[in-house]
Parts: structure tokens; sequence; C-alpha cells
């Protein structure tokens, strides 16, 4: 019995001081000198396509080097979960990319997207919180809806002096739209369509979209910035115009009326309150930050676009939005998010806008030496998320190349697939979703309530991508009957 005994102790100690597997290294190209293996990314529409087709070739987790940057790209549900999920801390970093600091005063930590994860994020995250994902039962709910039924009317009013029944400009009308509405909700504010710094301001910000949605070969390969100094000083002086728009025109105005002892008014009064608050935020942080998120609007106005340019290709889809708009407000009224439960489609239809468009989730880093699926990765290496084959892969979805609504739609209700995270998913996770869900639906269904929208040009949507370039297509608008 105690020889039985002694045995179990020793299997026991042996079990837990066995020498531990090593972790596995990733499997990937051999790299090339300089570029790497940026050439296996040429032939694509996107490198997300190069990434799938490489996977078929490494498997699942494959590294790769972008010039002398070293990546690891996840391709399935599971391991993409590891890395945002349950080892969200380990991957909470984002790429140091020239460009990045040259869109945020010099520094890519002052922009909430493109910083590394810190005490710092945690705190500005948790402040935009309250009115950037506005809960469906919230007063800032009710505000979301109510600056959006104000705002389409004079929307409306643009549109109807557009000329009809011929190509025009709609993407300049959408993005003041919403740049109104996300200014009017966040600050207070608006704008009239004919202010000339506003329209100019409303164009820096929807060319940053655009600029941001690209990819460019000096990210990896920074001895080319000289050939790019042009390009960095006039995006520089993008957003340095914009931070003096918001300054003077937003920030100062509602910081005369601020009174520190009453609940906030919007979000600016919230971010001065607390900038009075606490001693770890500075001024820089609070503009930073209003400028962050007053971008946001562009992000809504290119989904409308690339959506029109769905719904133009499939008429029967801007159809289906008609019925059922016009069934919910009896065509006597704009739309509103309170008539979202009973518009389904229209919901569905942007869904399946963002499946398709397949915007890519921003890189992130490994902030320590760590590991995927038990393969070793080193602190820096910068995490390719390949949601594209989330989007558009036949083992997640039925005919994928095919634009169909319905798909995210059982017995009249929204259905999603887990694996479809369009904003992404844990800690970094996108946290103007619930916006882009309010006024991307309040647009898109008042538009169609109105108007038959056709076109004349090829609108081809750029593939991985949910901009469309600031200068695009026109569409013609032809008032309903
Ligand atoms: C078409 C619309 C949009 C899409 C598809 C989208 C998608 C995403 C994705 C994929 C991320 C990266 C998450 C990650 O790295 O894991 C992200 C981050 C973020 N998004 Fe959005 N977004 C959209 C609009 C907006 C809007 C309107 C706002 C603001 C009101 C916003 C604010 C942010 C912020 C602040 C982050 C950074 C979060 C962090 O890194 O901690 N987004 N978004």
């Amino acid at each position: 019995m105690l020889a039985l005994l002694c045995l179990c102790v020793v299997l026991l100690v042996w079990w837990f001081k066995r020498p531990k597997k090593s972790p596995m290294t990733v499997p990937g190209p051999r790299p090339w000198p300089l570029i790497g293996s940026m050439h296996l990314l040429a032939g694509h529409e996107t490198p997300f396509q190069a990434f799938t087709a490489l996977s078929r070739v490494y498997g699942d987790i494959f590294s790769i080097h972008l010039g002398s940057a070293s990546c690891v790209v996840v391709n399935s549900f599971t391991l993409i979960k590891e890395v945002l999920i349950t080892k969200g801390a380990d991957f909470g970093g984002r790429p140091d990319f020239a460009r990045f600091h040259k869109l945020f005063g010099g520094d890519r930590n002052n922009s909430l997207a493109l910083c590394d994860w810190s005490s710092l994020q945690k705190t500005r995250r948790s402040i935009a919180r309250t009115y950037c994902s506005p809960r469906f039962t919230s007063l800032q709910y009710d505000r979301v809806n109510s600056v959006g039924e104000d705002e389409l009317n004079t929307f409306l009013d643009h549109l109807n002096n557009l000329p009809h029944g011929e190509p025009c400009d709609v993407k300049p009308i959408i993005l003041k739209a919403c740049a109104n509405m996300f200014t009017q909700y966040m600050c207070s504010t608006s704008f009239s369509y004919d202010d000339t710094d506003f329209r100019k301001i409303v164009r820096y910000f929807d060319e940053i979209f655009w600029e941001i949605n690209q990819g460019y070969a000096v990210d990896f390969l920074p001895w080319l910035l000289p050939v790019y100094n042009g390009h960095m000083k006039k995006i520089s002086r993008w957003a340095a115009e914009i931070r003096q728009f918001i300054l003077s025109r937003i920030i100062d105005k509602h910081r005369a009326t601020l009174d520190s002892n009453s609940i906030p008014r919007d979000f600016t009064d919230a971010l001065l309150m607390h900038l009075e608050e606490d001693p770890n935020m500075n001024w820089q942080h609070i503009i930073f930050e209003l400028e962050d998120f007053l971008g946001g609007h562009s992000a809504i106005g290119n989904l409308v676009m690339v959506t029109l340019a769905a719904v133009v290709e499939h008429p029967e889809v801007a159809k289906k939005i008609q019925e059922e708009v016009d069934l919910v407000t009896g065509g006597k009224r704009c739309p509103n998010l309170f008539d979202k439960s009973r518009m389904p489609y229209t919901e569905a239809t942007i869904l399946e806008t963002l499946r398709t468009a397949s915007s890519p989730i921003v890189p992130h880093v490994a902030s320590k030496n760590t590991e995927i699926a038990g393969h070793r990765v080193n602190k820096g290496t910068i995490v390719f998320i390949n949601n594209y084959e989330l989007n558009q892969g036949e083992n997640y979805w039925e005919n994928p190349g095919v634009f169909k609504p319905e798909r995210f739609l059982s017995s009249g209700n929204i259905v999603k697939p887990a694996h479809f995270i369009p904003f992404s998913t844990g800690k970094r996770t996108c946290i103007g979703q619930r916006l882009v869900h309010c006024f991307s639906f309040v647009i898109l269904a008042t538009l169609l309530q109105y108007y038959d929208v056709s076109t004349k040009e090829n609108v081809k949507v750029q593939r991985g991508c949910v901009a469309v370039p600031p200068d695009c297509f026109k569409l013609i608008l032809t008032p309903r009957k």
C-alpha cells in the first residue's frame, strides 16, 4: 500500500516537474532582404486576400516579414478570439507607422484607435462609453434620436435643391449631415452646409478617412519616407486645421459656458469636467479625444455611400427597404430610431454592406513575449486579424460572393453569427458601433423613403475597405411619387 502511495507521489511530482513543451515557431515564407515578403502581397486586390491564399500553404497562423517588421497573421475565428479576447491583454499595442504619428500631432498615442494600451486609454474609453455607445433605454439614445430627426430635415432640404434626375454629388451632403449629427450630439453645435470652414473641415476628415483606409509601402519600409515627405506634410496640415477648427468653433465657446456643478450637457462637457478632476488628463488629451470621435462621422458617411453603391447595383434591395419604410412611416414622416426594430431588412442591408466591404481590423501588436495556439510570438510582433476571411470565407458563409441582406434575417429578426465581427471584439473593440448603427440607419432609410437612387457610373467599391474616395461616383436622385 505504502509502495503504491509512494509511486503515486513520484508520478505526481514527475507530472508537474516534467519539461514543458517549448513553444513552436510560427511557420511562414522566408523573407527577402529589405522588402521581406511584401512581394507576396502583390497581385491581390487587398493584402487580406493574399493572407487567405498564404494560409492555405502555411496554416491558420503564419508569420510574414513586411520590410523589416515581424508580423503574424491569424486566419481562423478560434485563433482570432485567442488574440482579441483570451489574450487581449498581451496584444494591446498598435504598429508604430510614421503616418499615424503625423496624423496626431507627432504622437500616435494621442489617438484612441492608434495608441498602445495604457491606463490613459482605459480612462479615455470609459469617458467616451456613455456618449459614444448609448444604450437603447438611455437618455443619450433619446438624444441621438432627436439630433438625427432634426438634422434629417436640413439634409432633405439640401437633397431637394439638387438637380433631380441627373447625376450629382451626393457624398458631400451625406457627410455634412453626418458631421452635424456628431457635432450636435457631442458638442451641442451645428453648422450651415454653406459655412466655408465647416465644408473644408468635413472634406479634410474625409480625406483622412480615405487615407487611413489605404495601405502604404512606407509603413513597412521607413527608408522610403523622403519620397513621401510632401504627402506626410499634407496630412499633418489637414489634421492641424481640423484641430484649430474644433478649438475655435467648438471648444472655446463651450468652455465659456461650462458649469462644473451641473450634469454634463454633452460629451464635450464630460471631457472638460474630467480635465478638471483627473490629474492624468491634460488639455491635449481632451482635444484629440474629441477630434477622434468627431472624425467618426466620416466612417458613417462613407458606410452610407458604400451601402448606396450596393443598393444601386441591386435595385431589388432598394425596393424592399422602400416597402419597409413606407409601411412603418406611412410615407408621412422621416423614419427614426424607434422604427428600427420594425425595419429589420434595412438593418440587415447595412450589416451585409459591412460584411461585403470587410473593412480591416486595425493591426494589434504583442506588448510582451507570448504565444498563440502554442506558437511563440515575440514582443513587438504586429498581428494581422484576417477578418476578410471571416467575412468572405466559404467556411463561414453560404455563397459569400452574393450580396444578400436576408442572410442576417430569421423569421423577421436580425441574426448575427458569432464570427461576424466588423467592429472587432475584446478590449479594443470599436466604441462607436452603436452610433454607426443609429445614424447610418436613419440616413439610408430617409434617403430611400424620398428618392429612387440610380447611377450611370461604375460604382465598384475597393475591396476590404469601407471607404469611397473623397471624389467618388455621382448618383441620380428621382423623387418618389
Ligand atoms: C463603418 C463604421 C466603423 C467601423 C467598421 C469600425 C470598426 C472598427 C474596428 C474594426 C476597430 C478596431 C478594433 C480593434 O482593434 O480590435 C475600431 C476601433 C475604434 N473605433 Fe470604430 N468603426 C466604425 C466607426 C466608428 C465611429 C463612428 C467611431 C466614433 C464615434 C469609432 C470609434 C472607434 C474608436 C475610438 C476605436 C479605437 C478603440 C481602441 O483602440 O481602443 N468607430 N473601429
